[in-house]
């Protein structure tokens, strides 16, 4: 798919089949991770994936109660995704690796000495490249933050505690081609209405 393409399909799907990714579909989708940048080329970004039924199901049993599963109209059919990936930052990674030799000089000890919390940024890059390629595929899906508090999904997959995860992506095959609109009162911005081409624009 030309990216033009990728960038017009790219929408938020929030109903899916339970037919499965293929394999190497979904081994595509997964190496668009690597293709991510990261400050100090630290690539300490982890993506936990969720294919077999037993490990959805702890999953979903984890992030929402049965009542919404089965009740929910804005997400009705979100729980039949065959894939889920969860994206996890390292923020003590990128402390480590600013102390070798080849950073030592960028002076960055402690969370407070970078500008911005790189391991997020690099994390969320990653997890945008993997969205692009489920467009990319064919397929659809959903980015959404998680509802519950972290350990308790650290804890059911066995994750150390240095990983934090920064939301889930649930895809598949969309139940419908029509992407409900996300939100009543928000509305696409235009282009002109984003950019500050050279100078600040109210
Ligand atoms: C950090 C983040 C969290 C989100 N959380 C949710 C969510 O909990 N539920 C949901 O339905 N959509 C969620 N979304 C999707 C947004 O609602 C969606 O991207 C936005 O409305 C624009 O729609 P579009 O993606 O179709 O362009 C989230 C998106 C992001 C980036």
């Amino acid at each position: 798919m030309e990216f033009s393409e990728v960038l017009k399909k790219r929408r938020t799907h929030r109903h899916f089949l339970e037919d499965p990714v293929e394999k190497e579909v979904l081994e595509a989708i997964l190496h668009a991770a690597t293709r991510a940048p990261s400050a100090g080329f630290t690539q300490a970004s982890r993506f936990l994936v969720l294919t077999n039924p037993e490990a959805r199901e702890k999953f979903w049993s984890i992030v929402a109660t049965p009542q919404w599963r089965e009740k929910s109209k804005s997400h009705a059919g979100l729980d039949n995704a065959p894939v889920l990936i969860i994206p996890f930052s390292n923020q003590s990674a990128y402390i480590d690796r600013y102390q070798r030799d080849d950073k030592r000089y960028a002076q960055k000890k402690i969370e407070s000495d970078f500008p911005s919390p790189y391991w997020t940024i690099d994390t969320a890059f990653a997890a945008m490249l993997v969205q692009l390629a489920i467009v990319d595929a064919g397929l659809a899906y959903l980015f959404f933050g998680l509802p519950v508090d972290r350990s308790l999904l650290l804890e059911a997959f066995n994750i150390p505690s240095i990983y934090e995860p920064i939301g889930v992506i649930a895809l598949g095959h969309p139940a419908n081609n029509d992407p409900s609109a996300s939100s009543k009162v928000q509305v696409r911005l235009h282009q002109d209405d984003l950019i500050w081409m050279n100078d600040f624009k109210r």
